[in-house]
């Protein structure tokens, strides 16, 4: 018999017809007579439950049915009498497929602490928690792909392995097959990467965006979804070494249609999981952060505050607020700062522009004051920068000064360099954290806790 997934089954109940159901079992209770198996197979958050008159069955048999075994239960779907569900399932035959030692099974008891679940992120898919977490995961990847699709922007694949540094930050993975016992070195006692895979010094890439540009300046509008890498020892609840990122980049798009794109596409992808993962949503709301769906209503339904990075320095300074990090005009923004104006000033996610030059990456367009470039980050609530991006310098000389002021090689850049001398135009984009957006939904507050296997300094097991 076909398999019924649980979801549909307690969506539109077919009482008085016989079902099959898989999933892995949560709960088992009762008594020599009857048992009652809650049903888990990860469709919904919901179980079904499974009815059981032991003596029509082989008792010493289901004795196997304990927390975490894996079974197939064939029966008839009935109106349960039951409070809290409308369907179970009265059961005619059943098969375990992998039994799990009560003794030995970590999920055994309840309520386990998250950072116990992350030393079993083996296991941790089977719990509520991150069930609800890995759905809403799926759903707003897909959301993410419809918003563009529908937009009229091409997916773009970016280079995982590059010879370039992106961000000019330098935390990079290096990507060789040299022996790291043995290196070839040149006659100047330098490693010698004319030997390595590709002939050349390569990492894993920390942003598609230079890429992505050569992809805008000849189909308009793309963007990027895929894994990048950054080698940073930031050990804190909002980085990974490995995370997701989503660049959208626009040909003749100036700094404030990167904007306006940038609030539209939070909210639309934002409403859509709000929409398609209500149960998941209501269930983390519950249990982590009973502010969640306010919050998430709340950005919604407000338009974003657009301010300069020199406004926003300003109001740091009068706040009479002492941080951390001290505030000054050309200090790197801290998340402390970018949650004072989020959560306290504004109270509303903000767009934040025109940084120092000093502060941001190379390729950004350079404004007229010869101080600052339009760069343009996204605080959100409970989190800090959620987005960074910028309109491009799109002019060469421009370009390759910036370049220059900061000692980069142009050996490794020289293609990006070009695009900026064959049919050069404005263009704009942004990189959006895939982590951050996650912990922004799910009211999550550790990265770690929304990404399957996470990477992190140290930590690389599973
Ligand atoms: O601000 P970032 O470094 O910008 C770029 O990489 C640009 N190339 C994007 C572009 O314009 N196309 O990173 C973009 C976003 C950040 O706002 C943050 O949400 C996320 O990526 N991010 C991280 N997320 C998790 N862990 C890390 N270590 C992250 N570093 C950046
Ligand atoms: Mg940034």
């Amino acid at each position: 018999m076909k398999r019924n997934i649980i979801a549909e089954l307690l969506k539109n109940p077919a009482f008085g017809t016989p079902v099959c159901v898989k999933g892995w079992v949560r709960t088992r209770r009762g008594n020599k007579n009857i048992a009652f198996i809650a049903l888990n197979d990860g469709s919904t958050i919901h179980n079904i439950q499974i009815v059981v008159d032991l003596p029509q069955f082989d008792e010493e048999y289901l004795k196997g049915i304990t927390t975490g075994a894996c079974i197939r239960v064939n029966g008839m779907l009935v109106e349960s009498l039951g409070q809290g569900q409308s369907a179970e399932i009265h059961a005619k035959e059943i098969e375990i497929y992998g039994t799990a030692d009560p003794g030995a099974y970590p999920l055994q008891k309840k309520d386990h602490s998250l950072e116990f679940l992350r030393e079993i992120a083996y296991l941790r898919p089977r719990t509520n928690t991150f069930g609800a977490v890995f759905r809403i995961r799926h759903h707003l990847s897909y959301a993410i792909h419809d918003y563009f699709n529908k937009q009229g922007f091409y997916y773009f694949h970016t280079p995982i392995i590059t010879a370039s540094d992106a961000e000019g930050a330098g935390s990079m993975f290096r990507v060789t097959i040299l022996d790291a016992e043995n290196t070839p070195k040149t006659a100047a006692g330098k490693v010698d990467y004319s030997q390595d895979f590709f002939g050349r010094h390569t990492n894993l890439t920390v942003s598609g965006q230079l890429e992505g540009e050569l992809g805008a300046m000849a189909l308009g509008g793309v963007y990027t979804f895929g894994p990048t890498f950054r080698a940073e020892n930031s050990n804190t609840p909002r980085h990974l070494a490995e995370f997701w990122m989503i660049e959208p980049e626009v040909a003749f798009f100036d700094n404030n249609d990167n904007m306006t794109l940038a609030e539209d596409f939070l909210k639309q992808v934002i409403s859509y999981v709000m929409e398609r993962c209500k149960d998941d949503i209501e269930f983390l709301n519950n249990r982590y952060d009973t502010e969640l769906i306010e919050r998430l209503k709340f950005v919604l339904e407000n338009k974003f505050i657009r301010l300069t990075y020199t406004e926003g320095i300003e109001i740091l300074e009068k706040s009479g607020r002492k941080f951390e990090f001290p505030v000054y005009w050309g200090a790197d923004l801290q998340s402390e700062h970018e949650r004072y104006l989020v959560e306290e000033h504004f109270r509303c996610p903000v767009i934040m522009t025109d940084y120092p030059k000093e502060i941001k990456s190379f390729y950004m367009k350079q404004n007229d004051d010869g101080k600052t470039v339009r760069g343009m980050d996204v605080l959100f609530p409970k989190i800090g920068e959620i987005i960074g991006g910028s309109e491009r310098e799109a002019d060469y000389d421009k370009l390759l000064n910036r370049m220059n002021e900061l000692n980069m090689s142009q050996e490794s850049l020289w293609w990006y360099l070009e695009t900026r001398k064959f049919g050069t135009a404005p263009h704009a984009g942004f990189g959006l954290g895939f982590e951050r957006l996650m912990l922004f939904i799910t009211g999550m507050s550790n990265i770690r806790d929304v990404i399957p296997f996470p990477r992190t300094p140290k930590s690389a097991e599973f």
